[in-house]
């Protein structure tokens, strides 16, 4: 639904002068029009603009760790392979046959080669074409030219992100100067040791708001993450398609308070020495990265009021190989299993409320810098500005 007060078609959707009041300095600027969670016109212009040409986060290399071993996503509509090959390279390639279009695989596992369900052609997993059934009077057919389309990817620290766009930049022009400043956390010396799905009701941006303000914490983690204590988080400059909280503290950020814990790392430096890094790698992955670990929160966008939610918990390799692992880290699990689903019931009842015809835009506190920075810099996007 449109907002009714100002934002009656689709073209005053995309018209500069709508956004004008998200446009100001923070303290004097409007959120952004309710629209833009729920119109399905805005979500499609998002997906063209974003998710289309920025490098999409996708998770840990070390999910598949050996020769065939593969897994699938739809990302923001695009069915997507991404397996492991003989070389040991993690490639990405379109989930369509090169036949007449079929989806090749499903789900995760390992495999040899993938063959089409529907009339057996079947690929290498390095994307070739190895076998096209009954096809020798087809003329001019040469299996070589039928290879599976690859989609770029590429890795830091052992993350993995694809990009549809062929002309984009290389991802670390992309990350610009934040792989640099979370340079001592080692995440290439980590382990991924959980990986949770969740299907939430609600667009992807209200999610990733959420997440980067602490305005919110006193009210919706009242009786868990609100008694962590340390001075307020501040939002960082960056030179990168990022931003990011960085907030003073002791103690890991990954336990509730009063629970102890993992050493923490001996290796830290600069700020990540006296506290904990929040980033946002736009589009729509958050990092919380604290003294003895890192998380992630990971969204793809499924539609204007549908997106999926993977978190992922990561530890020094000397950490998850100590005898005690399996029964220390469940005190870490129930802090991500307490606060994360608080903040996806939060994040549907907002959806809920701003699909209202009496949603209207609001305000914004001086402790949600990074809600008004990340809007506009989808507004940038979806506008045409940059990007
Ligand atoms: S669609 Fe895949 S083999 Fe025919
Ligand atoms: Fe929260």
């Amino acid at each position: 639904m449109l907002d009714a007060a100002f934002i009656t078609d689709d073209q005053a959707l995309f018209r500069a002068g709508t956004y004008a009041g998200v446009r100001k300095p923070l303290l004097e600027a409007s959120t952004l029009p309710p629209a833009c969670y729920t119109s399905p016109a805005f979500y499609k212009r998002e997906v063209q603009t974003i998710f289309m040409k920025v490098w999409n986060f996708i998770g840990r290399a070390d999910r598949i760790p050996n020769a065939g071993d593969y897994f699938t996503l739809e990302f923001a509509g695009v069915p997507v392979i991404i397996v492991r090959g003989k070389d040991a390279v993690v490639r990405a390639f379109a989930n369509t046959c090169r036949h007449r279009g079929a989806l090749l695989a499903e789900g995760e596992g390992n495999c040899r080669a993938f063959r089409c369900p529907y009339h057996s052609w079947t690929f290498d997993i390095d994307g070739s074409l190895m076998v096209a059934p009954e096809m020798e009077q087809t003329l001019d057919f040469k299996p070589e030219d039928w290879h599976l389309t690859p989609i770029r990817l590429e890795s830091w620290g052992g993350f993995i992100f694809i990009n549809f766009d062929s002309a984009a930049a290389p991802l670390m022009q992309y990350l610009g100067d934040l792989p640099g400043k979370l340079a001592s956390y080692r995440f290439e010396e980590m382990a991924c040791v959980r990986r949770k799905e969740y299907e939430l009701a609600c667009n992807w941006k209200i999610y990733v708001e959420n997440a980067m303000e602490a305005y919110h914490i006193a009210t919706v983690h009242r009786s868990t993450l609100s008694r962590q204590k340390g001075k307020p988080s501040e939002a960082q400059p960056s030179a990168g398609e990022y931003c990011g909280l960085f907030k003073e503290h002791k103690g890991s950020r990954a336990l509730l308070a009063g629970d102890t814990g993992f050493p923490e790392m001996d290796h830290l430096e600069g700020l990540p020495a006296t506290g904990s890094w929040y980033p946002l790698l736009y589009p729509s992955t958050m990092f919380g990265c604290t003294y003895d670990c890192m998380w992630w929160l990971e969204l793809h966008p499924m539609g204007p009021d549908k997106t999926k939610l993977i978190v992922g918990s990561c530890f020094p390799r000397s950490t998850v190989e100590r005898a005690d692992f399996e029964e220390v880290v469940q005190r870490y699990y129930k802090r991500w299993d307490i606060s994360i689903p608080e903040d996806n019931g939060i994040s549907e009842l907002q959806q809920r409320g701003l699909a209202s015809p009496f949603a209207r835009q609001g305000r914004l506190a001086a402790a949600e810098p990074l809600v008004h920075t990340f809007g506009n810099w989808v507004l940038d996007r979806v506008l045409g500005v940059t990007g």
